[in-house]
């Protein structure tokens, strides 16, 4: 038998002087195969043409589309309505900046997060075009790899007790970022200088450990794995630098 869903949609318009934050009721047939995109895209065009949201690729690769769902983080174009209940409460995520409705400004917290942790190669090598390329072994470029399939959609943020209460918090993506340039051995930074960029309260140390990011990643990401080994490396710099060892 068809089901009918209730949705339940938080509203709200920032520019708008007179906007209330304010849930919607929307009901809908839910059809096969179903996800959250198909339906928010039928409630807009069928129902509400105001309802505000953000989708990109539709395949779980631009990572535009997270939003709060029942009360968990997650990615709306991967999410199947058979999986859900047939009452469903979609929230935009927290800590970002809310444009309306369910779309959040993910962009502006994630470049201010790559500029703080320099999310780059720091090489002094010259690039020279005629030479060949520098090879990686093949394991290790896996491994990097395995890092970088980071979409950037903000939910592992979202799911964080740290990065909820503390705006400055760099939150576990940019904790996994650090990580995967450590990896790197053609980023010539010395482990003081990421010190200075994770060694703190801002950083690995300000995490709980809980792990709602592993949780909610979208893309299963190793942030268990990744923040327990910055954790250590950290600990032991830090160590280090009591001693005056450290390089
Ligand atoms: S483990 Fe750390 S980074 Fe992950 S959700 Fe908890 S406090 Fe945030
Ligand atoms: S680590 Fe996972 S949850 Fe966090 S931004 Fe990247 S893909 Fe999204
Ligand atoms: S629309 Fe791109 S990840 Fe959902």
């Amino acid at each position: 038998m068809t089901r009918r869903l209730t949705f339940n949609i938080f509203r709200y318009n920032p520019q708008d002087p007179e906007s209330v934050p304010h849930t919607d009721n929307f009901v809908l047939e839910e059809a096969e195969r179903m996800t959250l995109y198909i339906a928010l895209t039928k409630i807009r065009e069928e129902q509400d043409h105001s309802l505000t949201f953000d989708f990109c690729c539709r395949a779980g690769i631009c990572g535009a589309c997270a939003m709060v769902i029942n009360g968990r983080p997650g990615l709306a174009c991967k999410t199947l309505t058979k999986d859900l209940p047939d009452e469903i409460t979609l929230m935009p995520l927290p800590v970002f900046k809310l444009v309306g409705d369910l779309s959040v400004d993910t962009g502006t917290w994630f470049s201010a997060m790559n500029e703080k942790v320099e999310s780059w190669v720091h090489t002094n090598k010259k690039m020279d075009p005629t030479v060949q390329e520098e090879r990686m072994n093949n394991a290790l470029a896996e491994e990097i790899y395995e890092l970088e399939r980071c979409v950037e959609c903000g939910c592992c943020v979202a799911a964080c007790g740290t990065a909820n209460m503390r705006q400055d918090f760099l939150g576990a993506v940019a904790l996994n970022r650090i990580a995967r340039f450590i990896m790197d051995p053609r980023d010539e930074r010395t482990e003081k200088e990421y010190f200075e960029v994770v060694g703190t309260d801002e950083g690995i140390f300000g995490c709980m450990g809980l792990l709602a990011c592993e949780d909610v990643c979208p893309k299963q990401l190793p942030l268990q794995d990744q923040l327990g080994i910055l954790r250590r490396q950290m600990g032991w710099t830090a160590v280090k630098q009591l001693f005056h060892i450290a390089k």
